[in-house]
C-alpha cells in the first residue's frame, strides 16, 4: 500500500525522506517520489519503479530542510512517472502526497479548468489547494480544511506550499498519518517504520483531523478549524526492530524470532495463583465474562485463520459457541449484533480497512468489540472497547509469520481466561498455563528442524500445486500453511478439511501434487489417517507434519516433519512454524522476492 513520509527541521530533508521511503518499501509500491521546499520554491522528482531509480535521478546536492515523499501502489492509473506522487498544481506552488481514494474526483475535476498531468485521483487535490489559496488568500492549512470539506473518500495527506517553506500540512480520514516529534525537527508518516530512526514520540491523527507541523511543533485541528487537545505518546519499539537482524530476509528473521515474540506476548499474563490468564486491557470484569453467550471473531487473511484457530480454542475450553468470519463479509451482510456476544477483531497492523469497518459497524449497532492488535496506537487499537496487544514487535515482511503465532498466543490466553471463568478446573488451568509457557521452547525445537524441512521444500519447489489438509483444530493451520506457500512462492496451494477431500478435491490429487497433512496427536488422529490413505492411493507425495509418534504415519508418508509433542492448546502455533519454514524455503529455492511478494501489500488500508 502507499506510504507517506514528511520532514521539516534542521537536517537536510532529502536523506531523511529517502531513508523514510526505504523504510516504507516493505509495504509494497510501484513508484516513488519526493518534493522539497526551499527559498519559496518547490522541486519534485518522481519515477515509476524502485526507489533506487528515483535515487539515481536526484541531483548530487539538494539543499532543502522541508519536504514530503511517497511510495505509490497503483489504484487510479498505471504505475508511471506521471502518476507517481507528489502531485503539483500548474504553477508548482503546492505539492501533495495522498494515500486513499477520492470518490468524487470527477465532480471535483469538473469545477476546475486545468490540464491534468496524471490519471490519478490525487492530482486534483494540488489544483484545488492552489486555487483556494489564490482565491481566498489563505494559508495552506485553511485551504486544506476548505478543500477537504468538499472531498468524499479516504485520505492520508501531506502537502507543502512554496509560500510557507517550513510548514507541512497533514490530514487524515481513513488512512493513517502519524506525527513524529524530534528535537528541532518534526516528521510525519503513514507508518511508524519510517519514523523509528528519528523518534519514538508520536501523535496519531484521528479521522477528520487536519494538522500542521513546523520544526518547532505541531498543531492539530478539526475540519471546522476548532482546536484539539492531542498529546503525544511514546512507543517502545526500537530502530533495530525494523532491521533484518543480519539475515537475508525480514521474513526469515521474523520466523526465527518467534520463540522470543511468543514469550513477549504471554509475558506477565500467566496468573499462576488462580491458574488463569491476566489480560488487563479487556475492560471486562469477571461478571461481564459470565454474561457472554457467544463469541464472534473477525479478521482478514492470516488474521482470519488465526481467528479460526482461536475460535476452536475458545469454544473447546469455555464451551461458549464461537466462530470466525471474514471481516468484510460480515460487515456487508447486515449482521445481527447481540449485546450478549463478545466481538473480537484481530489485526497485526491495526489498520486493515475491512476489519476497521467491521469494528465500526458493530459499535454503531451497540456491540462490544475487543481488539487483538500488534501495532501500538493503530486505528483499530484506539477504536475498540477493550483489547490485548500482541507485543510481537514490528512485522516488516509482507507475509505474516510472527504476528500469526502471537495471535494464537493471545487466543490461548483468552481461551484459558474464559474457560477458567466457567468449567475448566484449576488443575487443567495449571496444565494449560504450563503448555503456553513451554510453547516458545517447542517453537525453538521446530526451528532446529530447518535443514530437514528445507530439503523437502526444495524437492517439491517446482510443483504447480500443493494441498494442505487438516481436521478441526488443524484445519486453520493448514489454511495458513497454504496461504504462506502461495503468497511467497507463488505455488498454487489450497487447504481442505480432511473430511472434504472425497467431496471434490481428490479429483486433482495425483503424483504431481504434494499434500501436506497436518496431523496433531489427538483422539481424531485415526480418522485423519484415513485422509492420508486416500491421498497415498492417488500416488501423491505426502508430507506429514505431526507431533504424534504413531508408526503408521511413517509408513504412509513420504516425509515426516516431527514437531515436539504439545498440548492441543498450542499444537497449532508449534506446527504452524514448520509450515512457515516450508514456505520460506520453497520461495528461496524459486528465487522469489520473499519479503515483497508480487501484488501484495502489508497493511491493506483500502477496501
Ligand atoms: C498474510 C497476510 C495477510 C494479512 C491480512 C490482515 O501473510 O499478511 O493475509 O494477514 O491482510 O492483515 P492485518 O493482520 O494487518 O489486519
Amino acid at each position: 500500500m502507499c506510504g507517506i513520509i514528511a520532514y521539516t527541521g534542521g537536517q537536510q530533508a532529502v536523506p531523511v525522506l529517502m531513508n523514510g521511503l526505504r523504510r516504507l518499501e516493505y509495504r509494497g509500491y510501484d513508484s516513488a517520489g519526493i518534493s522539497v521546499s526551499s527559498r519559496k520554491k518547490l522541486r519534485t522528482w518522481k519515477s515509476a519503479g524502485k526507489i533506487n531509480v528515483l535515487d539515481s535521478q536526484l541531483p548530487e546536492s539538494i539543499k532543502a530542510q522541508c519536504g514530503i515523499g511517497h511510495t505509490r501502489w497503483a489504484t487510479h492509473g498505471a504505475p508511471t512517472d506521471e502518476n507517481a506522487h507528489p502531485h503539483t498544481d500548474t504553477e508548482e506552488s503546492v505539492t501533495v502526497v495522498h494515500n486513499g481514494i477520492i470518490e468524487n474526483v470527477d465532480a471535483l475535476k469538473d469545477k476546475l479548468t486545468v490540464e491534468y498531468k496524471s490519471e490519478t485521483d490525487s492530482e486534483v487535490l494540488a489544483h484545488l489547494l492552489s486555487q483556494t489559496i489564490k482565491e481566498k488568500k489563505c494559508s495552506l492549512i485553511d485551504a486544506m480544511r476548505e478543500v477537504l470539506s468538499r472531498v468524499v473518500g479516504t485520505y492520508g495527506i501531506a502537502a507543502i506550499s512554496a509560500e510557507e517553506p517550513e510548514k507541512i500540512v497533514l490530514a487524515r480520514s481513513g488512512s493513517p498519518v502519524i506525527i513524529g516529534i524530534g528535537e528541532g525537527e518534526m516528521l510525519a508518516a503513514s507508518d511508524m517504520s519510517a519514523l523509528s530512526r528519528y523518534t519514538r514520540e508520536v501523535v496519531h491523527l484521528d479521522d477528520g483531523e487536519v494538522a500542521q507541523i513546523t520544526p518547532d511543533g505541531f498543531e492539530v485541528t478539526l475540519l471546522d478549524a476548532s482546536p484539539t487537545d492531542k498529546s503525544s505518546m511514546t512507543l517502545v519499539s526500537n530502530i533495530e526492530d525494523y532491521d533484518r537482524g543480519g539475515y537475508e530476509h525480514y521474513l526469515y528473521r521474523e520466523i526465527v524470532d518467534q520463540p522470543d515474540t511468543v514469550r513477549r506476548t504471554i509475558s506477565g499474563r500467566l496468573d499462576k495463583r488462580f491458574n488463569t490468564a491476566r489480560l488487563g486491557g479487556l475492560n471486562m470484569e469477571a461478571r461481564d465474562l459470565l454474561q457472554i453467550q457467544r463469541v464472534k471473531i473477525l479478521g482478514c487473511g492470516s488474521a482470519l485463520y488465526a481467528g479460526m484457530a482461536g475460535a476452536n480454542m475458545i469454544e473447546s475450553l469455555s464451551r461458549i459457541p464461537c466462530d470466525a468470519e471474514p471481516a468484510a463479509e460480515f460487515r456487508y451482510r447486515n449482521p445481527v449484533i447481540e449485546a450478549s456476544t463478545l466481538y473480537i477483531v484481530v489485526s497485526q497492523s491495526g489498520e486493515t480497512f475491512d476489519t476497521l469497518a467491521a469494528t465500526r459497524e458493530i459499535q454503531r449497532k451497540g456491540g462490544f468489540v475487543l481488539g487483538i492488535v500488534n501495532s501500538v496506537g493503530s486505528t483499530i487499537a484506539r477504536e475498540v472497547d477493550g483489547g490485548v496487544y500482541m507485543h510481537a514487535g514490528p512485522e516488516v515482511s509482507v507475509a505474516s509469520t510472527k504476528a500469526f503465532t502471537s495471535m494464537l498466543s493471545v487466543f490461548s490466553l483468552l481461551a484459558i481466561l474464559l474457560g477458567r471463568s466457567r468449567d475448566v478446573s484449576p488443575q487443567r488451568g495449571a496444565q494449560l498455563l504450563l503448555a503456553l509457557e513451554q510453547a516458545p521452547d517447542k517453537i525453538a525445537d521446530v526451528l532446529a528442524l530447518e535443514t530437514h524441512i528445507a530439503d523437502i521444500a526444495k524437492e517439491y519447489a517446482n510443483s504447480h500445486s500443493a494441498f494442505f489438509i487438516g481436521r478441526t483444530s488443524a484445519y486453520p493451520v493448514a489454511l495458513e500453511g497454504a496461504q504462506k506457500l502461495k503468497e511467497i512462492s507463488y505455488i498454487h496451494a489450497e487447504a481442505y478439511p480432511a473430511s472434504e477431500l472425497k467431496h471434490g478435491p481428490l479429483a486433482l490429487v495425483c503424483a504431481e501434487t504434494p499434500c501436506v497433512v497436518v496431523l496433531p496427536e489427538s483422539e481424531l488422529l485415526d480418522k485423519s489417517m484415513g485422509a492420508l490413505e486416500e491421498i497415498k492411493a492417488r500416488g501423491a507425495p505426502v508430507i506429514a507434519v505431526t507431533d504424534s509418534s504413531n508408526k503408521r504415519i511413517d509408513k504412509l508418508a513420504d516425509h515426516v516433519i516431527r514437531t515436539p509433542l504439545a498440548d492441543e492448546l498450542v499444537q497449532g502455533m508449534v506446527m504452524g512454524v514448520a509450515l512457515q519454514i516450508y514456505a520460506y524455503h520453497s520461495a528461496v529455492a524459486l528465487g522469489r522476492d520473499v519479503d515483497q511478494p508480487r501484488n501484495l501489500a502489508k497493511s491493506v488500508t483500502v477496501e
